[in-house]
């Protein structure tokens, strides 16, 4: 199957193929950064972010919004989860249970983060890791995002991006290129998803680029972060 963002059935296809392997291969081919990058969002977040309402869009596994909801458990009035995939949805419902967050505190969206189920004007904090590059218009993600965010709250973006050192992005390139497929093909059953995973890390549009969309649509960025030479990075985002 050719995967293209444009078909959202298809990236939607790709991911529910990979849900089962999902984590653990992240691991493997990140090398375990991941897991430092999603714990500097999870702190952007809850240092600026009033508890209450939060909402994980492209959730995935629910690697980000569960162990947000549970830092903030007591004052954690409902923890929505979102994405258009359900064998994803499935295992981030599960993760929050086994977090031992109440079945009441959690909601599941099965929806496409570019149509947010919510009304207007009530979610405290949002966030969006590893997700925003698969949606097929991410302006209308911000311009949702926006929406549904009360006044002052805070929305999150991770992303896998290019380095901005022309020497870093060639070698970067070439580990998309070549490494990423040859490792993904040693550890998961659907190596074609990581060729586009890899193709879809080149063609997102840059950092600086988001953050005049974000901008456009009244979105303040208030926090930047990049990791290992922009290998990664955060942008933190508060609706005035
Ligand atoms: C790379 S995974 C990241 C998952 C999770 N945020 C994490 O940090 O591990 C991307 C997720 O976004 C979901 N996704 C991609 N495009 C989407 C869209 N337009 N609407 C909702 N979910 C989407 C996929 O199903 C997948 O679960």
């Amino acid at each position: 199957m050719l995967y293209d963002k444009n078909s959202p059935a298809t990236i939607e296809a790709m991911f529910s193929s990979i849900a089962n392997d999902y984590d653990r291969v992240n691991t493997i081919t990140s090398f375990g950064f991941h897991k430092l990058w999603n714990r500097c969002l999870i702190k952007a977040v809850l240092k600026r972010a009033k508890p209450g309402v939060h909402l994980d869009l492209c959730c995935g596994t629910g690697a980000i919004g569960v162990p947000l909801g549970y830092k903030i458990r007591k004052k954690l009035t409902k923890l929505h989860l979102l994405d258009f995939s359900k064998p994803m949805l499935e295992r981030a419902l599960h993760r929050g249970l086994e977090y031992g967050l109440d079945p009441s505190q959690l909601e599941i969206h099965f929806e496409d983060a570019q149509t947010i189920p919510l009304p207007s004007n009530s979610v405290d904090s949002a966030t969006i890791a590893y997700g925003i590059r698969n949606v097929k218009n991410p302006l209308l993600v911000l311009q949702e995002a926006r929406r549904v965010l009360k006044k002052g709250g805070v929305f999150a973006i991770l992303e896998l991006t290019m380095p901005t050192n022309k020497a870093a992005a060639y070698m970067y390139k070439l580990f998309l290129k070549k490494g990423l497929p040859a490792l993904a093909s040693l550890v998961t059953r659907n190596p074609l998803a990581y060729r586009y995973l890899s193709s879809s890390i080149q063609e997102f549009i840059p950092l600086s680029h988001l953050e005049l969309l974000a901008e456009s649509e009244e979105l303040k960025v208030v926090q930047k972060k990049r990791f290992l030479m922009g290998l990664a990075s955060i942008l933190v985002l508060e609706k005035g």
